[in-house]
């Protein structure tokens, strides 16, 4: 947690279409809080090496790039440079590319500072992997939400039939075993609950009853 801040975080960490980052933005919306969606950073990270012809396996050139991302956030959509890339930071391809380079020390180290200057005002919800780890170690509540790998393809399978794009159940599975393994098995910050966190298996839970659930933990530390 960045010393100077007393803005308090929760951290809603957990695997790729967990629905972290739905239950994130609806408690942040509940509390009147700002919301620190990680994931778009690497994503961004991503998204501009390609844009700029940065071969991602350049492990310095990337780390430039992550260090000099010219990002936004404003209203719920995202900003490179001037371009709105909210839609474009969706893509399965993008999201596969961030596993890859969020495995790069150099690429974290250079996110770090940005992803605590976001602990600002009345509080903040931070999602991702290691908010809880390693971003805001200090958060007075910490949530890891995990979902058997079927339903999150299920679940990622329906939203992006909903959006009229076209999807493969069993690809998108193998996707989401991709990306489970590379961010639970890389050396630096790997994906894993806090020992101090609640885990919320969300599995046959609504996103309502999850977000509840993280709203009763909050309540409860109140008092
Ligand atoms: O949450 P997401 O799917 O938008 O994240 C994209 C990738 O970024 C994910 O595969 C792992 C990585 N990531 C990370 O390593 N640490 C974070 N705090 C957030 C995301």
């Amino acid at each position: 947690m960045n010393k100077h801040s007393t803005t308090p975080v929760i951290t809603i960490d957990g695997p790729t279409a967990s629905g972290k980052g739905t239950v994130a933005a609806l408690v942040a919306a509940h509390l009147g809080w700002q919301i620190l969606d990680s994931g778009a950073l690497y994503r961004l990270t991503a998204l501009a090496c390609l844009r700029q012809g940065v071969d991602t396996n350049e492990i310095d050139a990337v780390a430039q790039v992550a260090r000099q991302l010219d990002v936004n956030f404003d209203q719920g959509r995202c900003f490179l440079g001037a371009e709105d890339v909210t839609d474009a930071l969706r893509a399965e391809k993008i999201g596969l590319l961030a596993s890859q380079v969020a495995a790069y020390p150099a690429v974290r180290d250079a996110l770090l500072a940005r992803q605590r200057d976001f602990q600002q005002g009345a509080g903040l919800v931070a999602d991702g992997r290691d908010m809880g780890t390693v971003v805001f170690p200090d958060a007075p509540l910490k949530i890891f939400l995990v979902a058997d790998v079927q339903s999150r393809a299920q679940r990622r399978y329906n939203q992006l039939i909903e959006k009229g794009v076209s999807a493969n159940l069993l690809d998108l599975l193998a996707d989401l075993q991709a990306r489970d393994l590379r961010d639970t098995s890389r050396a630096v910050a790997p994906l894993k609950a806090a020992p101090d966190a609640y885990i919320i298996d969300s599995t046959t839970l609504s996103i309502n009853d999850t977000v509840d659930q993280v709203l009763q933990y909050w309540a409860k530390k109140q008092n």
